[in-house]
């Protein structure tokens, strides 16, 4: 038999883990004050998200690209009361905020619910080993504990991902959790009450919006921040460009360097106009397909045609022609929907466009 290497190389090490070097040089110049239960104070955690040169020059790279204030809101919600909900359309981050959120502030992002239709209430309270349930009846040593209940015990931060998908009844289960902070189990009358630093950063997506509205009383609980699309182009280009820059070591490819930055922009405006149904310059209407054409997507269009390229085509960089094979599966998810809307914009747009021959010539 083949000798195993004795450390295997993880494919997406833990947010904690990738930087905690960054977060250990934050712990140690944190100057702030720490609520209890926290890693850092409110004002490195921000500092851990946006980016910032600490005083001993070590460099805290920007995770999150957007506004400062809205990180801000984000955070201070989480000192409060009330936990935190983040909305927004499919590929806004959330989830990216969400992990590096709790990476700063419990040092721990595993403590993760995963929201689904099917879910019971046993996946926000407890569960049971029933062998040892039958052999020993309802003790401690047969629960079978949630992420939630861990994180009320260890009062550390949990994270709740897509809580709209989550059915209304089973959702209310975090009423009692969020306004009362304990956790009660019945079958050994006793509960569970949450320590210091226990919160909950909740995600939900715009477009599931009904699927499972949340009720009054739950929607009360939480501090609902609304995470935004890139507002330019240039802002977006910058997100794009840095998050295919590390998702390049990660899938062995060379480093991202100047010699992709028009084809990126090429691709970002693209994606942006079908968004928006018109031209960057505001002058043209196009049709807009029905698939989800977020900054997450654009990142994976970069990332795949990095791919094609460096295993079928020159080596580095990004060749045209495979963008428009990426770029053609992102944007054509229903044939019949999606491939009139996208041959109009080829024609109506791209034909025309001053420095896009070439673009033109690998899709038309
Ligand atoms: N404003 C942004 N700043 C940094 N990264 C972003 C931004 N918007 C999108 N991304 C990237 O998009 C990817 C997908 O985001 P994700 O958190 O899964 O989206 P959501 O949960 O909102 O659907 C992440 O890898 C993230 O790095
Ligand atoms: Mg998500």
């Amino acid at each position: 038999m083949a000798k195993r290497s004795s450390t295997p190389s993880i494919l997406r090490p833990h947010a904690e883990t990738a930087f905690a070097a960054e977060l250990k040089a934050l712990i140690n110049q944190d100057k702030g004050v720490k609520p209890t239960g926290w890693n850092l104070s409110p004002r490195a955690v921000v500092d851990y998200l946006l980016g910032e040169t600490l005083a001993d020059g070590t460099e805290i790279s920007p995770k999150y690209f957007g506004d400062r204030r809205l990180i801000e809101v984000a955070v201070a919600s989480l000192v409060t009361d009330r936990a935190l909900l983040l909305v927004g359309v499919p590929g806004t981050a959330k989830t990216w905020v969400s992990e590096h959120l709790a990476a700063a502030i419990s040092g721990d992002s595993t403590l993760l619910v995963q929201g689904t239709a099917g879910m019971s209430e046993d996946a926000l309270r407890y569960g049971w080993n029933y062998a040892r349930l039958l052999a020993e009846g309802p003790s401690e040593a047969a629960m079978v504990p949630s992420p939630v209940m861990t994180g009320m015990q260890a009062g550390k931060i949990v994270r709740l991902e897509e809580l709209t998908r989550i059915p209304s009844d089973v959702q209310d289960a975090l009423i009692t959790i969020l306004s009362e902070k304990i956790l009660p189990i019945p079958e050994l009358n006793k509960e569970v009450q949450a320590v210091r630093g226990f919160n909950i950063i909740a995600t939900a997506n715009d477009r599931d919006k009904g699927v499972n509205e949340l009720s009054s009383a739950l929607r009360r609980r939480f501090n609902t921040v609304v995470l935004p699309l890139p507002a330019t182009l240039e802002e977006e280009v910058r997100i794009v460009t840095d998050r295919s820059s590390a998702a390049a070591a990660g899938m062995e490819l060379p480093p991202v360097k100047k010699d992709v930055a028009a084809e990126i922009t090429r691709l970002v405006t693209i994606f942006r106009e079908l968004r928006n149904g018109r031209t960057e310059d505001g002058r043209t209407q196009v049709k807009m397909p029905s698939s989800t054409l977020s900054t997450a997507e654009a990142i994976s269009v970069v990332n795949q045609s990095r791919a094609l390229t460096h295993h079928f085509g020159s080596g580095s960089g990004l060749e045209p022609e495979f963008l428009a094979a990426s770029l053609t599966g992102a944007i054509v998810k229903d044939r019949g929907q999606d491939e009139p809307v996208w041959r109009e914009y080829l024609d109506v747009v791209v034909r025309n466009r001053k420095g896009w021959e070439d673009l033109w010539e690998v899709l038309k």
